[in-house]
């Protein structure tokens, strides 16, 4: 068994003590062993616990923006004197330019309206207070006696259409001149009244092609023809032309040679056009006559041809291209005597 390590007592150590010394000694180590017992027992976590850091001086506020309390505020003084958005951050910044522009807008957006409205009303007060009405449809015009805009501009077309329908007319033969499907002489010098009523139908439907055949002279073939193309120019606004085709057959012959032949190239591009009396005349020498008659099918332009002879004839003299570019899809009319009245 081994020994305990016993302390050396205070009087071993300290011989030369006197009573009083020794018990001084005594009671320091008796406390001394209570501070160490304290300290063992009682005091353990403190003595680990660090000691609470002295309180500091807070560190200097960040400004915050004045808005969102969120984010900071580098400038609160503002970019420069006067800025609107001093103390606001970046994002409040843009967020309130966003909504002021808005509201600008806005607000202009209704000034216009309002500008609009007002004028409105005035124009309307104006028309209201307005002593003058157009003649044609009743409605109020401002300023001066006279057509409205609307009722000016179907005038004017009116207008135009009667210059065509006129210059149509003046495109006719002198012989001619009267006619249209409203003259009263009509009745009298066509006589064939369902021939009338054919070529009128086929100006209405959009006959591209129109032939007026029959061998009788004086029955009202050319007359009829002069109608429908004065009816084109007055339905559809077409400005007509009109040719005999003998003489038209001369119309390169007669021109300058290596001239441009502008009756041809009329003739060729016109709305409409009359081919009066074709025949199998004896062919002429470059005659426009088939080529025109090819180029107008080709163009679906309108062409109205009237001939005593028949298609039998026609087909012989101007061959059966021709023929066909006549016929085919065409209104072929007959023009009789008609009944004796
Ligand atoms: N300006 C006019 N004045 C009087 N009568 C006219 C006039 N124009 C045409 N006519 C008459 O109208 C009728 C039809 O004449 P239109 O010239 O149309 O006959 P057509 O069938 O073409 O004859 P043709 O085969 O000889 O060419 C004829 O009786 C003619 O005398
Ligand atoms: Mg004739
Ligand atoms: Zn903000
Ligand atoms: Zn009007």
């Amino acid at each position: 068994m081994t020994a305990a390590y016993d302390h050396p007592s205070s009087d071993e150590l300290e011989p030369d003590l006197d009573e009083a010394e020794r018990d001084e000694l005594l009671d320091r180590e008796v406390d001394d062993g209570r501070a160490l017992e304290a300290i063992d027992h009682e005091d353990l976590d403190d003595v680990d616990e660090p000691a609470p850091a002295p309180e500091r001086e807070p560190a200097p506020a960040l400004a915050l923006c004045v808005r969102c309390h969120e984010r900071r505020v580098w400038d609160p003084a503002g970019f420069y004197p006067g800025d609107p958005y001093a103390g606001h951050c970046a994002g409040c910044r843009d967020q309130l330019t966003r909504d002021a522009r808005l509201q600008a807008e806005t607000e202009r957006e209704a000034a216009r309206a309002a500008e609009l409205k007002a004028a409105n009303e005035r124009m309307h007060a104006r028309f209201a207070a307005s002593p003058y009405s157009c003649p044609d449809c009743g409605e109020k015009v401002l300023d001066r006696p006279g057509r409205c805009g609307a009722c000016l501009v179907l005038e004017r077309e009116r207008q135009d259409r009667r210059d065509i329908v006129d210059a149509t007319a003046r495109a006719l033969p002198v012989r001619y001149r009267w006619c249209s499907f409203s003259a009263p002489e009509l009745a009298q010098r066509v006589l064939d009244t369902k021939a009338i009523a054919q070529v009128r139908k086929a100006v209405a439907d959009g006959a591209d092609r129109i032939l007026l055949l029959g061998p009788t002279p004086g029955v009202g073939k050319t007359v009829l023809g002069a109608c429908a193309l004065v009816e084109l120019a007055a339905l559809r606004g077409f400005e007509g032309r009109f040719i005999e085709a003998q003489d038209y057959a001369y119309a390169r012959a007669r021109a300058p040679l290596g001239a441009e032949v502008p009756d041809v190239q009329a003739a060729i591009e016109c709305d409409a056009l009359v081919i009066d009396e074709l025949g199998p005349d004896k062919p002429v020498h470059n005659s426009p006559v088939a080529e025109t008659i090819h180029a107008r099918h080709a163009a679906m332009r309108v062409t109205i041809v009237t001939s005593g002879v028949s298609l039998a004839q026609l087909a012989e003299r101007f061959g059966d291209g021709i023929l066909r570019r006549l016929t085919e899809g065409a209104a072929v009319i007959h023009v009789t005597k008609g009944a004796p009245r």
